[in-house]
This record gives structure tokens, sequence and C-alpha cells, in this order.
């Protein structure tokens, strides 16, 4: 029923935003920006839509902030979009936000192409529906030759059970002569992890006024900048990315040091 809204038509930016792209990148841009996207339900809610409206108007608000985390220059944004836990959700819930990656790679795949961005994906793999892996496993190959930012989803994504799989993982190599205990340290645990291949995220926005981690990047957070926001994810819009991204550069992070 919603598929007949359009993603809309080729992202321009006003010139307001360009002066404040332009403004925000004479100073460090938090090159890992990680997002737990939240607040579709309410937003349909107070519509009086289905939940599964808000998923959809959701799903075109990745692609305006992936749009502009390129031209910001960030290197890595990676959206929170489907949690070990959600699977707990009604059923028919749970079909439609495993369709939303056919229709938003569907329409969005050759811009993303054009763009140079490469997709990625963290996440238990294994229990997704085969059409849902791959249409993401088609934009991972259409876009591993592209080096602009990576846009990385997490889907089936819980830190916990990550977490418990990079400890058996080293047990086993521990045991088959791997890895010594005695060399086991924190970057070595981190490359057991499914984000072996990014830094730690520098900010974590989450939506819709909740302020907990809901399981996400536990390990990875661990001095990252939290920015949380009241604003529910189908009305996050630029401005509130450049606001975020803004209120990071003016924090003073120390990592347990003194300035
Ligand atoms: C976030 O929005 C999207 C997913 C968890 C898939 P929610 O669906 O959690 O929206 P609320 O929190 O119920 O408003
Ligand atoms: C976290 O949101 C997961 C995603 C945004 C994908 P939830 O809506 O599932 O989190 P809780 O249940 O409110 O903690
Ligand atoms: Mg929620």
């Amino acid at each position: 029923m919603f598929n007949k809204f359009r993603l809309g038509k080729k992202q321009e930016h006003s010139s307001t935003l360009r002066d404040k792209i332009e403004e925000l990148k004479k100073q460090p841009i938090p090159e890992h920006v990680a997002i737990i996207m939240d607040g579709n339900g309410r937003w349909a809610k107070k519509r009086a839509l289905p939940r599964v409206a808000g998923h959809h108007e959701g799903m075109k608000v990745v692609r305006k902030t992936t749009m502009l985390a390129n031209k910001l220059g960030i290197k890595a944004l990676t959206l929170y979009a489907f949690s070990t836990e959600n699977w707990k959700r009604p059923k028919n819930e749970v079909e439609y936000i495993m369709r939303l990656p056919e229709e938003f790679l569907g329409t969005f795949l050759p811009e993303l192409v054009e763009n140079n961005v490469q997709v990625k994906m963290i996440g238990y793999k294994n229990q997704l529906p085969v059409h849902t892996l791959h249409a993401i496993e088609k934009a991972i190959e259409e876009t591993k030759d592209n080096n602009g930012l990576v846009l990385n989803f997490a889907l089936n994504y819980g830190s916990r059970a990550e977490i418990i799989d990079a400890v058996k993982q080293v047990l086993n190599d521990s045991k088959n002569g791997i890895l010594n205990e005695t060399d086991l340290n924190e970057d070595i645990f981190s490359s057991y992890l499914m984000t072996s291949e990014f830094k730690d995220p520098d900010l974590l926005i989450r939506t819709s006024g909740e302020i907990r981690l809901s399981n996400f990047m536990l390990w990875q957070l661990a001095y990252s900048e939290f920015w949380f926001t009241d604003v529910l994810w189908p009305d996050f819009s630029e401005n509130h990315l450049l606001e975020a991204i803004e209120v990071f550069q003016k924090r003073q992070r120390r990592f347990g040091g003194i300035l």
C-alpha cells in the first residue's frame, strides 16, 4: 500500500545548507557516525497510520542522510536498521521491514554508485530472508570498488551476541595455536568483531527521545560522543545532522587524559 510513495527527486541542497556544510568542514568532521534510527512507529501513530508507514518514511530519510554524510566527507555511516531483538515484533511488521532493503536499493542503488558510496553490512546474515540478503549483497557487490562514504547497515545486529561470538573465536584460535593468550589486547579483540574494518564511531546519534543503546555497539561506543534528540526518525532532517556535527565539534574528547 505504501509502495506507491516515491522516494523523491535527485537531491539538491539549498544555498543555506551548502553554506552550513562549508562552515562545518572548516573543522574536523567525525569520521564514523553511527545512528540509532528510532521513532518510526510513533511517527506513524501520531498520524493515525499503520506503523509500517513510519518505516517507509524513515527509508527516505536514510537516503537524505546518506547523501549529506557523503557531502560532509564523513567516512563511514553506520545505520542501526534492525536489531537481533526486533524479531519479537509482529510478523507483518518484520516482513515489511525485511522488504525495505529491496525497495530502497532498487531505487537508490544507481545513485549510490554514481556518488561513490560503498554499501556494507554488519549483523547476522543467516537469519535474514533470502530476498533481503540478495538485495544487500547485490548492493555490496556493485559498490565494492567505490571509495567514498561507507554506508554500513546494521541489520539483524546485536552487540552482546557479537561479543560472545568474538570470545568463542578467540578461544578457538587460542586452542588451535593461532593466537597466544598473552597477545590478546583491545585491538586484537576488536579485530574479532563484525566492525573489524571500522574505526570506533566518533559520534552516536539516537532519535526519538530514548536515552539508551538497545544493544548497539557496546564495545565500540566506549569513547564516542553521544547526541540524543527527541525528533522522530522520519522527521530527522539535514539540519538535524548538521546540528549534531556542530555540537560534536564543540565537545572536548579526552579519552581519559587531560587537555
Ligand atoms: C525504529 O523505529 C525502527 C526499527 C526498530 C526497525 P521503531 O519501529 O522502533 O519506532 P518506535 O520506537 O516504535 O516509535
Ligand atoms: C533500536 O530501537 C533498534 C533500531 C533502531 C533498529 P528499538 O525501538 O528496537 O529499541 P527499544 O526496544 O526501544 O530499546
Ligand atoms: Mg523504537
